[in-house]
This record gives structure tokens, sequence and C-alpha cells, in this order.
């Protein structure tokens, strides 16, 4: 069940965990965010059915098992869906790579301010949040539990239009952009189109790769898609933080994908990578 209004934590400082709350956005519109309070500001945000939501440490077995892995010269790391990069930092700390993109479909937000509330959009236009110094609200109304739902509704009827002028916010956390580095090539990329830069030794899908988000048929056309983006023997990491960090790590040879590591049991969608299906487009483009 799904609660669009939530209470907005810089208003409702103490707010009890077992309410819905979410922490303000509105502090990206003034620039000079610390790295934390960036991350916890991006993760209130939701595009179409995903979340940005994300936290620096949030996967560190799994990066410990990466870390300890073989790679015979330093590897291309492709990060899909990595929200504001703030995990794509903790893996960088930890694997010395040669090339590292940071990707996300979702890495621009824009803004109006009308009134007491700031109204944020998508690149296409659509109203995606509305905050006030009280309030987070979300057009999630599918799902969403009464009255809210009708709450959502009713204020999303009355919200302004993206406007030419409106501002630009780059969702990518300033600690990475600090880093200033040749190697890291931060991108806005989809799962589900063609890379178009050279093929990965690692790819890490953290917390994207999921029936939440995605249908079996979606998730398996991505894996399809991302099979076709690795180099022989190159991994993808699929990890899972709900509620506890759960991972798989695979690695593709011969056209297909094996099973090279489980992190606490290992993620949901471990059939699926394994099923014939998944590889068949990679196969099929080495004949
Ligand atoms: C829950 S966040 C995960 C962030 C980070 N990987 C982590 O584990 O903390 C999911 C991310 O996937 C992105 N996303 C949604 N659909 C996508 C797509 N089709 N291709 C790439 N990224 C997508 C969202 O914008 C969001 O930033």
């Amino acid at each position: 069940m799904r609660f669009p209004v939530k209470f907005n934590r810089s208003f409702w400082r103490n707010i009890p965990k077992t309410l819905p709350s979410a922490a303000d956005p509105r502090i990206l519109c003034h620039g000079d965010v610390d790295e934390i309070t960036f991350t916890r500001a991006v993760s209130t945000f939701k595009f179409g059915a995903t979340f940005k939501s994300t936290q620096k440490a949030r996967f560190p077995h799994s990066i410990l098992e990466l870390s300890h892995l073989e790679y015979g010269a330093k590897p291309i790391i492709l990060d899909v869906g990595a929200s504001d990069g703030s995990t794509s930092l903790d893996v960088m700390r930890a694997i010395p790579f040669e090339k590292y993109y940071v990707t996300d479909l979702n890495i621009d937000v824009f803004y109006e301010i009308s009134g007491n509330a700031t109204w944020f959009f998508d690149e296409k236009g659509s109203c995606i949040l509305m905050v006030t110094d009280k309030w987070v609200v979300h057009p999630d109304i599918d799902d969403a539990i009464f009255p809210f739902n009708k709450i959502s509704e009713a204020l999303f009827k009355r919200a302004p239009k993206l406007m030419d002028s409106s501002t630009k916010i780059f969702l990518i956390n300033p600690t990475l952009l600090a880093l200033n580095d040749s190697r890291i090539s931060i991108e806005k990329h989809s799962i589900f189109e063609t890379w178009p830069h050279e093929k990965a030794d690692l790819i890490i899908a953290a917390n994207i790769l999921n029936r939440g988000y995605f249908t079996t048929s979606e998730i398996t056309q991505a894996l399809r898609n991302l099979a076709s983006t690795l180099n022989d023997n190159g991994r993808i990491a699929v990890i899972d933080n709900r509620p506890g960090e759960k991972a798989s790590i695979f690695q593709f040879s011969d056209g297909k994908f094996k099973l090279e590591k489980r992190i606490n049991g290992g993620t949901a969608i471990e059939a699926l990578v394994l099923a014939p299906t998944t590889s068949a487009s990679k196969t099929h483009q080495q004949v």
C-alpha cells in the first residue's frame, strides 16, 4: 500500500520511523550541499516506478567480494541505475579500475516554485513531486491508501507546467563531481538501450533489477542487453538491499552466465539470469 503524502522530515524532525516521511529535496535547489545530505535529498525522487533511493556504504559485503576477484587487467566498470553515484564512489574506492561509467536513466530534474510549493519535473515535463515545508507528495495514486490517493490526485491536477525557464538540477553527487577524474564518465543511459561505448569487464546492477520495478520480461530484456555489453569473462553483480544486503555475482563466458558468488543467499532473480533465454541474444551475436 502506498502513501503518496509523506511528512517532510526537515519540519517534522522527530517523526517516528513507522510513519511515512521523506527528506526535503528542496535543499538541492540552493546548491552547496554536502555528500550525505545530497544523497538523502535525491533519494526522495521517484521517476515512474523507480525511486532514486540510495545511500553510502549500502552494500559493503558485495564490494568486498568483488574486490577479491581476479580481473587480469584493471576492469572497465559500468554501474547501471547508479542514482547520484554515492555507491559508485564506494566501489571506486575498493576496486582499482581502468574506466568507470556511472550511469542512470534519470540524472536531471527541473523545478518551479509556486506560492508555498516547489514542483519538480522530469525532463519530459511530467510533474513527479510536490514539496512544501510540511509535506512531500508523489503523484502515486495507484494502490495508494484512501484518502491520500484523492489528496495527491487533487494537488497534481493544479500542478504548474514545466517552463523553458525552469531550473535544472544535476542529480549527481558533488563529491563524485569534485573528483574530476578523466577515468570517470557520468552518462544518462537506460538498461534497455544499446550501450554506446566500449564493453565492460564488470557491471554493477544494484537495486534496479527487481520485480518491484520491472516485469519479469523487462528484467530478461535488460539482462540480455547487459550480456551484450560485457567482455568475454566479464561479470555482472546483481545486488538487492530489500531489506538486508543480498547479491549474486555472475560471470559471462561461452555465451552464458554462470553463478560465481552468492552473498547472503543471493538475489531473487538468479534463476532469470541463468535461464538460457537471458543469454540468447549474446550467443546469437557471437555466431
Ligand atoms: C533504487 S535506485 C538504486 C541506486 C543505487 N544503484 C543503489 O543501489 O543505491 C534505482 C535507480 O535506477 C534508475 N533507473 C530506473 N529505470 C532505469 C533504466 N531503465 N535504466 C537505468 N536506470 C534506471 C533510477 O533512476 C534510480 O536512480
